[in-house]
């Protein structure tokens, strides 16, 4: 058992729904076994334990580890290609890179820059999207397993008009997914998701049997992209008969509470009202909304249609793996949207970037820091002087503070993650 005293700040109550910021201060967290069994005082806490380990984590604040709902494992070299929209950029930037993941000898390589690189900003649990060539992804939840990260992924599959190097058919996609999720399905921390590229790369042929495949893995995540770019929805549609984006997945059983669907920009009202109707969960990726230009994520249209939403940092058109940055991007995004926009505050965004994407992955013990939870956190604790530093110290209350993490804090503040109340491995209390 391990005593870990420090500040903790979690959002066990929805902001979103008149939940506040809990901030417990001078407290401690018993920890067994990965399992956070007793939350209270310091003081208390000590005294009803006096022969535990303490680890001090004063001085810094505690959050739960974050939870990333849609990222790329085989885009972190492809970060930062400036001055495309999504079509081009996946074209000309993204995908040449993703072919790449045919060779054993490159996949490794990314792999583990990938899992540390997750790690080293916090993140503890991430729905990731996987590659093209199932030898790749055996790969990266090998590396994760060695991190011990809780990872959902799976083959991305595409059948049609993207390159054809990472093309497969429904026979192969159907073979190569559930040989994957035999292997890594529930084995650790590891869970498979469905995850066919975006409807305008694939065949109905190929997303039916992606609902097969579903169906054939009881736990499964499914996960794609929707509603991105003006440009890919208008071919999706021409390609579909006129059909919404939404649609092109529900027709085949694949829009549910199983369902992860990433950015979303262009909704219709007949769409939203599909997706909240279904339990589904959208992934709103503000970095990569802005870096391709695909537009300001309408949050408050989402909400009020009751449609679960949660952060992705979607490297790489995503800028990096931090959910600060996500999370400061997020309320800059609302703020752009003036009277159509939502003023977040701190407690929002610590809520999306943890217990909204714990929901979201069906996680449903991790995401906060109570009793009966797993100890899945992070200690952001800022080295002297740095902005944060300077931030922090000059904090009105919990909430300024965190804000003030959200608007400076990058993962060279991120001195420490546990994972089921271990600390992983390259991250080390400093
Ligand atoms: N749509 C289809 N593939 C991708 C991708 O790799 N990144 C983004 N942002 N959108 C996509
Ligand atoms: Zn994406």
């Amino acid at each position: 058992m391990t005593l870990f005293r420090g500040t903790f700040l979690d959002t066990p109550e929805n902001p979103f729904t008149g939940g506040t910021l809990r901030v417990a201060t001078d407290a401690a967290l018993l920890v067994e076994d990965g399992l956070i069994t007793a939350r209270g005082s310091y003081a208390d806490l000590r005294d009803a334990h006096p022969a535990e380990r303490v680890v001090d984590l004063t001085g810094g604040l505690v959050l739960p580890g974050f939870v990333d709902t849609h990222v790329h494992f085989p885009q972190i070299r492809a970060v930062g290609g400036m001055g495309m929209p999504l079509l081009e950029w996946l074209d000309r930037y993204a995908l040449p890179e993703e072919a790449r993941m045919a060779d054993d000898a490159y996949a490794p390589g990314v792999a583990n820059e990938f899992v540390r690189g997750l790690a080293a900003a916090g993140t503890t649990s991430a729905l990731v999207f996987g590659a093209h060539f199932a030898s790749a992804v055996d790969t990266l939840f090998t590396a994760a397993s060695r991190v011990g990260l809780r990872i959902t992924s799976g083959l991305v599959v595409s059948d049609r008009i993207i390159r054809a190097d990472l093309l497969t058919t429904p026979e192969r996609a159907y073979a190569e997914s559930l040989a994957l999720a035999a292997r890594w399905h529930g084995v650790g921390r590891n869970r498979y998701a469905v995850t066919p590229r975006f409807s305008l790369s694939c065949t109905d042929d190929l997303l039916a049997t992606c609902h097969t495949i579903l169906e054939e893995i009881p736990g499964a995540l499914f996960t794609s992209h929707l509603n991105e770019n003006e440009a890919e929805i208008a071919t999706v549609t021409e390609l579909f008969g006129g059909s919404d984006y939404v649609s092109t997945y529900d027709k085949h059983g694949l829009v549910d509470h199983r369902s992860v669907l990433a950015h979303n920009v262009h909704p219709t009202d007949v769409e939203l009202k599909l997706l909240g109707d279904s339990g589904a969960t959208v992934a709103h990726c503000p970095t990569s909304n802005a870096a391709l230009g695909s537009g300001l994520f309408p949050l408050t249209r989402h909400l009020d249609h009751g449609v679960r939403v949660a952060l992705g940092s979607d490297v790489g058109a995503g800028t990096g793996f931090s959910l600060l940055k996500e999370g400061l991007q997020a309320y800059f995004c609302q703020q752009l949207m003036g009277d159509r926009g939502l003023a977040l505050n701190s407690a929002h965004l610590l809520h999306l970037a943890t217990t909204a994407g714990a929901s979201a992955l069906g996680l449903d013990d991790v995401g906060e820091l109570s009793v009966g939870k797993r100890f899945d956190a992070q200690l952001l604790r800022p080295a002297d002087g740095s902005p944060l530093a300077i931030g922090l110290e000059h904090a009105e209350d919990a909430e300024d503070a965190l804000a003030r993490a959200f608007t400076l804090g990058t993962p060279a503040d991120v001195r420490a993650v546990w994972i089921d109340g271990q600390l992983v491995n390259d991250v080390e209390v400093g």
